[in-house]
């Protein structure tokens, strides 16, 4: 397993990516995994609160990308089909990720991840910080969160937030290993596979507003490609995806 682990955990911090963001001593050690009991700030992609209860598994990691020669959103992508497999090794079936990297169950959130990146002493550092909803229900969330949201217990399943940390690392590690070998492309494919959306309709956010299309794949960077309403193939690499409904 490329990713040789060493585990702080913490009792309390305001996020597991801001922890290691804020002291560069600790991205010296590619490997290393923070992570929280809670968390009083949690965050998620595009300036998002990550909300959640005590109970789910909320952990960072440091990953060196020089490592891997390969594109680096790839690695979100990665650590998604990552945490698709290592739920399915859990007994989950009915999963899916949404591009490019949320799990959903139900049409509602389970996990998430929020990659960041730092320049430091040692070289560049992404800090890939994984959340997953794994006990209680809708009052651990806001309003608005709560009709979103969904936890593996009201899947049905009980995983602890150590075993559900396992099962990741040991999924993430095979994938790094293996990539380092076949590069990326039977991963994307996988990932293709486990996202069960080509074909679908979506709605992309563009610097224009709301703008429609299909689902046809993913560019060889990890990038989403569709179809626009014109017929056209773009490429979408950031801002929003929402699925089907009539208008956003
Ligand atoms: C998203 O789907 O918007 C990404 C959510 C990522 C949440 C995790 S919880 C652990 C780590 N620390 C944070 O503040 N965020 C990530």
């Amino acid at each position: 397993m490329s990713i040789r682990n060493r585990l702080l955990l913490l009792p309390e911090t305001e996020s597991t990516n801001s922890y290691l963001l804020d002291r560069p001593e600790l991205l010296k050690t590619p490997g290393l995994v923070v992570r929280s009991v809670r968390q009083t700030a949690g965050r998620g992609r595009r300036g998002k609160v990550w909300e959640g209860g005590e109970g789910n598994l909320y952990c960072s990691l440091v990953l060196d990308p020089s490592q891997y020669a390969i594109p680096q959103p790839s690695f979100t992508l990665l650590a998604g089909l990552a945490l698709y497999r290592a739920l399915e090794n859990k007994g989950m079936r009915g999963h899916w990720i949404k591009w490019p990297n949320d799990i959903l169950w139900q049409e509602k959130k389970l996990a998430g991840i929020l990659t960041e990146t730092k320049q430091t002493l040692y070289g560049q550092r992404l800090v890939l910080g994984l959340g997953v909803n794994l006990v209680g229900g809708p009052s651990q969330f806001s309003a608005e969160i709560a009709t979103q949201s969904v936890t593996l217990e009201q899947a049905g399943m009980q995983v602890t937030a150590i075993q559900m940390l396992q099962a990741f690392l040991l999924a993430f590690g095979e994938i790094l290993d293996a990539v380092k070998v076949s590069g990326l492309t039977p991963f994307l494919a996988d990932w293709e596979r486990c996202c069960q959306s080509l074909g679908r309709q979506i709605w992309h956010e563009t610097s224009q507003g709301w703008a429609g299309a299909k689902i046809i794949g993913l560019a060889s960077d990890g990038a989403l490609k569709v179809v626009d309403v014109q017929g056209q193939v773009q490429v979408i690499s950031g801002g929003e995806v929402r699925f089907a409904k009539p208008n956003p």
